[in-house]
């Protein structure tokens, strides 16, 4: 049987966890839970620990501070890792990912060939609920300046629900990710991309939160728009000297005599 570990990552969903908790549960019973809690104020880790203490299913890993949405995935990540499980997802605590959506994105991982799976709100089939337009654009925005910049194959890189294999995660450099907020998720998808991974995009409905707030910030979309330009001139630049090599080895095979 197929080990899945949910990875949610919180800070402040004191009102938004419960209903994923019973959202979860009633849609994947099987999976189990990590909430990964950043020290949130307003003692979502403390409601996390009371499920844990009745549900084995549930586990809270607690961190001292916010220190953002990537390095709580990458914990989690971890976490899996050494319980061996076959399957990690990440989903939001808001309920924006929907739980009835998994078992779609757990599906997709039947075929041997796929790595990863990205529920996917910018391709047919997907879509968004509830969103103000300037997040719409952002969003929309970002996608194509990925695919511009880093010629990037996925319409959704910035997207957070994903299920990914455990082992496709094992064999990056965990240490070496140092996106701290939603740049992670561009920067798994090109990592795993670039290994030679199979990733495969699941139409998904993201449904706006309802209660709480979003922890998007400025300064996450600066790190995210300083990060892909850099991954662009990186990439281009390996694409030139894979040409320069292509061509000096063309001219290397030429006859000597051609003066
Ligand atoms: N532990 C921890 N630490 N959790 C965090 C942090 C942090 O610093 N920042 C955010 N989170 C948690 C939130 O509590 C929530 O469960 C989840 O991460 C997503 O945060 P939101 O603030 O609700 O994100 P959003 O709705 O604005 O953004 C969504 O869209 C982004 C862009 O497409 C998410 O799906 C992102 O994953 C996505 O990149
Ligand atoms: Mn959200």
């Amino acid at each position: 049987m197929t080990r899945v570990l949910v990875v949610t990552p919180t800070y402040n969903e004191r009102e938004s966890l419960p209903v994923a908790y019973e959202r979860l549960r009633a849609a994947v019973p099987s999976a189990d839970w990590l909430v990964v809690d950043d020290g949130s104020p307003d003692g979502t880790g403390d409601i996390a620990d009371a499920w844990a203490a009745e549900d084995d299913a549930v586990h809270v890993l607690h961190r001292t501070g916010k220190l953002g949405l990537g390095t709580a995935y990458i914990a989690g990540f971890r976490w899996a890792i050494d319980r061996g499980y076959d399957v990690v997802v990440e989903m939001d605590a808001d309920g924006s990912h929907r739980p009835e959506d998994l078992p779609r994105l757990l599906a997709a991982l039947d075929d041997p060939a796929v790595d990863g799976v990205v529920g996917s709100r910018w391709i047919p089939g997907g879509r968004v609920v509830n969103w103000p337009w300037n997040r719409e654009v952002l969003s929309r925005g970002a996608n194509v300046y990925a695919r511009l910049a880093i010629g990037m194959p996925i319409h959704d890189a910035t997207g957070g629900f994903r299920a990914y294999r455990t082992k496709i995660i094992a064999a990056l450099d965990l240490d070496a990710i140092d996106s701290r907020g939603y740049s992670f998720q561009v920067d798994m998808t090109w990592r795993i991309i670039r290994g030679g991974g199979h990733l495969v995009e699941v139409p998904i409905t993201f449904v706006e939160r309802e209660v709480g707030e979003s922890k998007m910030s400025g300064s996450i979309i600066r790190e995210a728009f300083v990060k892909v330009a850099v991954w662009g001139a990186q990439h281009r630049t390996e694409q030139v000297r894979g040409l320069l090599k292509k061509s000096a080895g063309k001219s290397a095979e030429a006859p000597a005599d051609v003066s």
